[in-house]
Parts: structure tokens; sequence; C-alpha cells
């Protein structure tokens, strides 16, 4: 008997409520698996009066009995991990026990977090805006072929090579960013002993126990962090993080083939957000920006930030329903939206510069373009109504039902879920 697998991912620039969709998912699978990124995602799942965030535990965790695993594709910050677990652990959920680590999986170190942050610092102008979470250099470090992975834990003098290498390496790169922290590899070898225990009895072959699981007829559910224009490789480069946020990003971190992959689930809010620096071409003006942003509660999980805002951008979701081959959209927040009068959706850009009119209908390649697009909207009705009591498609306002039915069209990619509010009752199909 063959299993299924369902891939969520996020098909916007992150914080689309992946976490409460997986939530809700994870009621009708066995096993979630979070197959890139590190402790820069921030998953928000709301049950009851508790609020959960959660950075490097997969969301399935919520659920009693699921089992959660952390493929070859993450950067592990195990200090994180086991502090969430331990979190858990004292709300009454016993989450060490269902949680394994890939063994192939890259650690990644409190010097991997002071280098993001003297790299941040440097570029000024020009920083990413990072979360200062360690994710660009660690994925460096495993790019490089220098990094440290969980299997290494088993074999303490090797441990000491990378890590004395590593010390060294770092030290004097950290100098020449204009840092005088003076690490050491007794230290570095401290900060992992703290956890190495722990860490070594949750290390599997995340590869091997997921095949293993689909043969027996299992469900499993790979969850991403982050959104496709945050990919390394599809997303606004260099504005980007560095991993696969997409759907080929899970193949690769989980250890599957393709061909494994059944539906593909893109989340994305009725709006738009994004975190960080790098453009925006639907970013709203004040103060319409200020109100999007009170009503949405758009401040980072990870940083306490507060995201940009901006309308629905159908060029960038149509992007990611090609790169991403999405069965499905989930739309989130759409109450958000419920208190404006008119809403703004973007289905083309304009560049002056451009040949043949100006117009482009596809997300350009080149950043300096993308800065230079404006959007083309088409103003959509609001319905001026609480949507955060309704809870069957056809119970939503005709005018909120008229601009996801259009979101659907420009996309060309159907809305299987609907949220209008924070709580697990609050998801609904279409
Ligand atoms: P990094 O992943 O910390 O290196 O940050 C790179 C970019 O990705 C920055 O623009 C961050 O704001 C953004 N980013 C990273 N993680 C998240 C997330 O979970 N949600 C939204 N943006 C994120």
């Amino acid at each position: 008997m063959s299993g299924t697998c369902v891939v969520v991912l996020g098909a916007q620039w992150g914080d689309e409520g992946k976490g409460k969709i997986v939530d809700v998912l994870a009621e009708e699978v066995d096993v979630v698996v979070r197959y890139q990124g590190g402790a820069n995602a921030g998953h928000t799942v709301v049950i009851g009066d508790l609020e959960f965030i959660l950075h490097q535990v997969p969301s399935g965790i919520l659920h009693p009995g699921k089992e959660c695993l952390l493929g070859n594709g993450v950067v592990l910050d195990a200090g994180e991990l086991f502090e969430e677990i331990d979190l858990l652990h004292a709300r009454g959920i016993d989450a060490e026990p269902r949680v394994w680590v890939s063994n192939r999986a890259h650690l990644l170190l409190s010097y991997h977090k002071l280098l993001d942050k003297a790299k941040e610092g440097l570029l000024g102008a020009r920083a990413i805006g990072t979360t200062g979470r360690g994710i660009g250099p660690a994925y460096e470090d495993k790019v490089g072929r220098v990094g440290i992975r969980v299997v290494d834990l088993q074999d303490p003098s090797r441990l000491r090579e990378l890590v004395a290498a590593n010390v060294e390496a770092k030290t004097a790169l950290l100098r020449t960013l204009g840092s005088d922290v003076a690490l050491s590899s007794d230290a570095v070898l401290e900060e992992i002993e703290a956890y190495g225990a722990r860490l070594r009895s949750r290390a599997v072959d995340v590869s091997q126990r997921v095949a293993r699981h689909l043969a027996e007829g299992r469900r499993v559910l790979l969850e991403g962090a982050q959104g496709s224009q945050l990919d390394i490789d599809h997303g606004t480069y260099p504005y980007v993080t560095s991993s696969n946020t997409t759907a080929g990003g899970a193949v690769i971190g989980t250890g599957i083939g393709p061909r494994d992959l059944h539906e593909i689930v893109g989340v994305v809010k009725a709006y738009t957000t994004r975190v960080g620096n790098g453009p925006l071409p639907t970013e709203v003006e004040s103060p319409l920006q200020e109100e999007l942003r009170e009503a949405g509660g758009e401040y980072g999980a990870t940083t306490g930030r507060p995201r940009r805002c901006g309308w629905f951008d159908a060029v960038v979701v149509r992007y990611a329903a090609r790169i991403n081959s999405l069965t499905e959209l989930a739309v989130t927040k759409l109450d958000v939206l419920d208190r404006f009068e008119t809403i703004r959706l973007c289905t083309g850009y304009r560049a002056d510069d451009v040949d043949g009119g100006g117009e482009l209908d596809e997300f350009p390649a080149s950043l300096g373009l993308f800065e230079r697009c404006r959007p083309i909207y088409e103003e959509h009705p609001g319905w001026r109504t609480s949507t955060s009591e309704v809870r069957r498609w056809r119970d939503l306002p005709g005018p909120a039902r008229a601009y996801l039915d259009r979101i659907e069209e420009l996309v060309g990619v159907a809305i299987g879920r609907v949220s209008v509010g924070q709580s697990r009752e609050q998801i609904f199909g279409k």
C-alpha cells in the first residue's frame, strides 16, 4: 500500500499563515516534516486561549500522537529546538518522543548568528533585513562543504576537528567584518555538548523513515517555512532567505523523490505582506498601510518587526503556482479585509522602460526591473461586514466570494480553504 504526501508552503513572502493550515491538515496525516529553513520561521497557532509560536519544531506537534521530523534541508538550531520542546512540555504537550531529526541536517551554531549580524551591519543600506538567526552563514557553510552535521556528533574526534577548523576560519572572518568577538573551540564544543546526548537520541535517517511511512500507507505532510518569493533561486534575489522554500526544496530537504508528492497546497494571505528589505510593488500607501497592519496584527512572529503590507499580487501568486505545481490555494486572513470600502487586486505590472507598451504579466528576474514595476490594479467593492463568524463558503458575503473567485481565476488554481481568524474553527473549505 502506498501512502500520500502533501506539501504545504507559502506562496508569497512568508507569514501567510502556514502554521494554522498545517495545524488543521495535520489532523488528517500521521507524520509532519519540516524540510528547510531554521529558527527564522515563526509559525503561530492558536488553540483555545493558548497561543503557540514555533520556530524550529514543526506545527504538527500540537496534535497528540503525530510524528514530527526535521529533514536534512533544515539548518538546525538545536538549542532552540530543545527550548521549544521544554516549553511545550511545560504546557502539557509531550513533544520529545515524537520529534526526530535528520542525521544529515546541518547544525546552526552561535557563530553563525554572530556572522549574520556582522554581515548585515556591514551592508548598511543594502542589508537584507534578516531575522538575525544565523541562517545565511549556516547555509554558506553547508554549500562551502565545511558545515557540521548532526551525524558528526557520533564521532567526537571528528567533531573536535570540525569545530577547531570552523572556529579558526570564523574568527578570521569576524575580524575582517569588524567584530572583535573571541571564539573558542571549547566554548563551541560546550554549546554542542549542552544538547549533545539529547540530539543524538533523536537523530535518524529521515529519508528512510519517510519512505517506510509511505510504503506502509501512512499520510505525510511536508511543512515549508518562509515563502516562494524568499526562495534562494526563484525569489527576489538577493532579498531572499538562503534555502529553497519551493516544492522542489521539499523533495530535496526530506530525501524523497519528486513522484512521491501528491498534493501541493500554496498558502496565501488575502492581501500581501513582507518583512525585511526588497521590493514590494503592491505596498499600500500610508495611512491605509497602517490600518491594514493593525487590522491584521502584522508584526513578525520571530523578530517583532512591523510587516510591510500590500494588496494581493496575482502576478506573484501565479508565478508561485507555476514554480511549485500548486494543486490548491488556502487563503488566510480574509477577515482583515472586512473593513475596507475598496479592495485592490494587482493583475500585472507596468514598467515604462519595457518594450511593447511597458506591461508585464510575469515576475521578472531582474531586481532593478522589479523595483521599477508599478502594479496594474482592478478594484473590487469591499463587503463592510464581519466575516469572522462565517463557517461555510456559502455564508460569505457576495463581494467576498467574488473577490476570491477572481483570485482563483487570475492564479489558475482552485481555492480549497479559507480562513477568517486565528482559531482552528475559523478555517473552512470552499
Ligand atoms: P533570513 O532567513 O533570516 O536570512 O532572512 C532573509 C529574509 O527572509 C529577510 O527578508 C527576512 O525578513 C525573511 N524571512 C526569514 N524568515 C521569515 C519568515 O518566517 N517569515 C517572513 N519572512 C522571513
